[in-house]
């Protein structure tokens, strides 16, 4: 009988080695090799002997690209226009895609209503491995979806679940979750990084040969990355995130691979009663101010994707009782915001050097686009000299560290999202001053921070 073979695989990130060593040199990690027994490769390549299938589906023997059939790759809408746009416009016959997120976070629930609505239209099977079909079931007959079509089948084994798909022969199969699913030629528990690996790997071979659109759950470890080996997130063609904002009302649907499509939209859902609804024009649904203003708050426009999104960064800047003032921001880059004091104190002669900053995003979201800068700035500035900044201001820019300010993308259609919301005044880059105001706005364009700050509001 031929010797087993072993191999030592980091379960972190996934690598594997011949040899057992200390840390991981791919991830840094220590102490994360552990000795797995792998499948027999005759078990791999079943389908051709001999050779090894690749995850692009058929393999085919080279042509040039011009002999190539491009004909546009048809998209499936899911029904859910959200979800459709961080797709980039639908499901393509023959992906893979990962929908990952905390517990909670929603991916059942979002992918039950978008499989109950499209399994009237293609054969569709839902496998599920961590809830039971009966708490399935009672979940969509409370949210009202259509029963009728959706086939539902309780398996964590990879092997029935292709055996199933010769059965069923689905367009499209959902897999609840990634984590749960096993196979019988490997030794490892259900979970582990060569599991969680192979069974991926198979799936998505199965679902490129036959066409089939996979959709996988995969779970989220503590930092926010997807649990499980990170070779993962090579063999799908799209990758999304589900979050939840702080207060738990809002769920963001955020891309970070598509092979079919761009990356940086939001989709943005309300989890209600009735299961997730889209929200459908969520420019100003994290902009909810009380009457009065108060000092260290100013609203800004981030560009999300394709769309503008309105929302308010506070500051507040006070005396530290420490030797070792503090910087904490939340929703904002920590290290952006040491940098952008440092820049106040020498172009803006604003010495906060004894003062704790703590800076924040309104609504849980995360703002990682530079155009904050500006604003965060000016909000630190009114919080400080507790001055508040008017109602109908909005601020955007990207502060560079010799004081100037620099121009963002798209100033102009943030600008008008503004308007559209009542904002009657602006301050932005000189660079995207527009020829011509937005009716009723007032737009202040500056070159540097010494500018801004003069600017008496
Ligand atoms: P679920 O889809 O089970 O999350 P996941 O699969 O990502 O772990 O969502 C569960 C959460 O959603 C749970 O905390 C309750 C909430 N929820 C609602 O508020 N309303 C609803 O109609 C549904 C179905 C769930
Ligand atoms: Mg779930």
């Amino acid at each position: 009988m031929a010797k087993a073979k072993t191999a030592f695989v980091c379960s972190d990130c996934g690598s594997d080695y011949h040899k057992w060593q200390g840390q991981c040199s791919d991830c840094g990690a220590w102490n994360t090799l552990s000795e797995i027994r792998l499948a027999s490769s005759k078990g791999a390549g079943r389908s051709t002997p001999g050779r090894a299938q690749g995850f692009a589906g058929e393999l085919a023997p080279a042509r040039v690209l011009s002999e190539i059939d491009v004909s546009e790759v048809q998209r499936i809408p899911t029904g859910m226009t959200e979800f459709d746009r961080v797709l980039g416009g639908g499901l393509v016959p023959g992906s893979a895609i990962l929908l990952g997120g905390n517990p909670g976070a929603g991916k059942s629930t979002l992918l039950l209503q978008a499989c109950c609505g499209l399994a009237s239209q293609m054969s569709a099977l839902y496998v599920t491995g961590e809830e039971s079909p009966q708490q399935i079931a009672m979940r969509a007959q409370r949210l009202s979806l259509p029963l009728d079509q959706l086939k539902l089948m309780a398996e964590t084994n990879v092997e029935a679940i292709l055996a199933a798909l010769d059965t069923h022969q689905p367009k499209l199969l959902v897999v609840d979750s990634i984590q749960v699913v096993y196979s019988e030629e490997l030794s490892s528990a259900p979970g582990s990084v060569s599991q969680v690996r192979d069974c991926a790997a198979t799936l998505t071979r199965a679902a490129k040969q036959r066409g089939i659109v996979l959709l996988l759950v995969g779970h989220v470890t503590k930092d926010g990355s997807l649990a499980g080996p990170k070779v993962l997130e090579h063999m799908i063609d799209c990758s999304v995130l589900l979050e939840s904002s702080d207060d738990q009302r809002f769920r963001t649907l955020r891309g970070q691979k598509n092979r079919f499509g761009a990356v940086n939209e939001l989709g943005i859902f309300a989890m209600t009663e009735q299961g997730l609804r889209e929200v459908r024009n969520p420019s100003a649904i994290f902009l909810e101010r009380g009457e009065k203003q108060s000092s260290g708050s100013v609203v800004m426009v981030v560009w999300e994707g394709t769309r503008p999104l309105l929302v308010e960064i506070q500051a507040l800047v006070d005396d530290s009782p420490l030797g070792n003032p503090r910087r904490l921001a939340v929703g904002l880059e920590q290290n952006r915001l040491a940098m952008l004091l440092a820049i106040l104190h020498r172009h803006g002669g604003l010495q906060v050097g004894d003062q704790d900053v703590f800076a924040n995003v309104v609504g849980g979201v995360r703002v990682l686009e530079t155009s904050v800068d500006l604003a965060l700035l000016l909000a630190i500035v009114s919080s400080f000299r507790d001055r508040p900044l008017p109602r109908d201001l909005v601020v955007f820019g990207e502060v560079g560290l010799a004081g100037e300010i620099r121009p963002v993308p798209s100033g102009q259609e943030r600008l008008a999202e503004a308007a559209k919301h009542g904002f009657a005044r602006a301050i932005v880059p000189r660079g995207n001053a527009p020829k011509t105001s937005p009716t009723g706005m007032q737009v202040h364009a500056v070159a540097s921070l010494a500018e801004a700050l003069a600017l008496d509001l």
